[in-house]
């Protein structure tokens, strides 16, 4: 069998939906390096800056590695604006949709709220609340994307900082886009673990 039988979802049968199960199986294999590829494709976008989009992704995750942080924390800065290529409104909650199944909760909301938390730095620049991350209040995450992006997000625009490269975080890409989805050994709701351990 090599392609199913159907032309119209309802007309399919088991055989057809467990050969659809094990292609899709197989393809979810690739998720990290596709992934990395668009991540790549970001080094495309948004010039004015003194760093790509690229750039900055590989430095928010740098400065995330330095600081001591644990490996769902360094991929969720590393993947924190995957979203500016195709979803440049909502690009936090993009991002946040493909990390939620692989990372811990605290990540995942950390990454899909930072577009709010990060107002603060320039939203009277540009006729935006500064305070939209108030909304927020009370959430048992908000020092931590409060502490997310300040250490690591809009510091990371630093042409003059020693970034590591793209192969140094390949294998924690893969490492974590190869869990189990939405394993509860891993999402641990409510669990907050440190951003900076080293000081
Ligand atoms: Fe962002
Ligand atoms: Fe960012």
């Amino acid at each position: 069998m090599e392609q199913v039988k159907f032309t119209q979802m309802k007309d399919g049968d088991k055989e057809d939906y467990e050969f659809l199960a094990h292609h899709e199986i197989e393809f979810t294999k690739g998720t990290a390096d596709r992934l990395l590829k668009a991540l790549v494709e970001l080094d495309k976008g948004l010039s004015g800056y003194k760093v790509t989009r690229l750039g900055h992704s590989l430095q928010s995750a740098t400065r995330a590695w330095h600081d001591g942080a644990d490996t769902d924390w360094v991929v969720s800065a590393l993947l924190h604006d995957i979203g500016d290529i195709y979803a440049p409104y909502n690009h936090d909650e993009y991002a946040a949709s493909i990390l939620r199944p692989f990372v811990r909760e605290q990540c995942s909301w950390v990454v899909e709220k930072h577009g709010d938390f990060q107002m603060i730095y320039y939203g009277t620049h540009v006729g935006a609340d500064p305070h939209k991350r108030n909304k927020h209040n009370g959430n048992v995450y908000f020092q931590d994307c409060s502490d997310f992006c300040e250490y690591w997000d809009q510091r990371s625009f630093d042409p003059k900082y020693d970034t590591k490269p793209i192969e140094f975080f390949i294998p924690k890409v893969r490492e974590v886009f190869a869990r189990t989805p939405y394993d509860p050994k891993i999402i641990r709701p409510n669990v907050r673990e440190p951003l900076v351990n080293n000081i």
